[in-house]
């Protein structure tokens, strides 16, 4: 597909995402400090950076799992159809869970996460996302813990990806398209 050219603008910093992940990882520390071994579950593909920071600041016994869903392809708008793609290698059934997320947007993809999560029975099931945009919501859910609350803006880096590129940015950025040349 021909990419309309674009820049991207740094939103968030590699230092403010650090040092919010820092906190983030203390909350989580804190609420789930009676388990015996936390399960981590990160959304492919866009939460592998988020998941791999988060991790390596949470003070407790973490094992990690992976789920891949999918419902943008390489679409800007949701199909709103949620498709697993890869599910967790492990049972769930009667243990702590805590779901990482990149960003929710209109909310699908998490909504059906967190209810396919749910019915397998965990002890305890909470979210924890970086970004969230509140004002595209279409369905009703919210992560325990969110880094950041950002408008309405299209954002890349930090594992996001804009048609599968921009992932290994440090930081977020928001892209901003540049007035195609007349007669292009
Ligand atoms: C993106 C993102 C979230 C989801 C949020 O995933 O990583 O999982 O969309 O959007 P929603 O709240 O509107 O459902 P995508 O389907 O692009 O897959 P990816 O993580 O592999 O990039």
């Amino acid at each position: 597909m021909p990419q309309r050219p674009y820049v991207i603008d740094e939103m968030i910093s590699a230092k403010s995402i650090a040092a919010r992940v820092e906190a983030l990882a203390k909350e989580i520390t804190k609420a789930y400090r009676d388990t015996d071994k936390l399960i981590v579950v990160g959304l492919l593909r866009g939460s592998f950076v988020f998941i791999a920071d988060l991790v390596r600041e949470i003070d407790l016994p973490v094992e990690v799992d992976f789920l891949e869903a999918s419902s943008y392809g390489n679409a800007m708008e949701s199909s709103r159809e949620v498709r697993i793609l890869k599910d967790l290698r492990g049972e769930i059934a009667g243990k702590d869970v805590l779901v990482v997320e990149d960003i929710v947007d209109t909310g699908f993809t998490l909504h059906h996460v967190v209810n396919l999560l749910k019915s397998r029975g965990p002890k305890r099931l909470e979210v924890c996302a970086l970004l969230d945009k509140p004002s595209r919501r279409e369905v009703k859910i919210k992560a325990t813990w969110t880094g950041f609350e950002i408008p309405d803006e299209f954002v890349v880096g930090y594992g996001i990806d804009f048609a599968q590129r921009n992932r290994n940015l440090p930081h977020i950025g928001k892209v901003r398209f540049l007035e195609e040349p007349a007669g292009a």
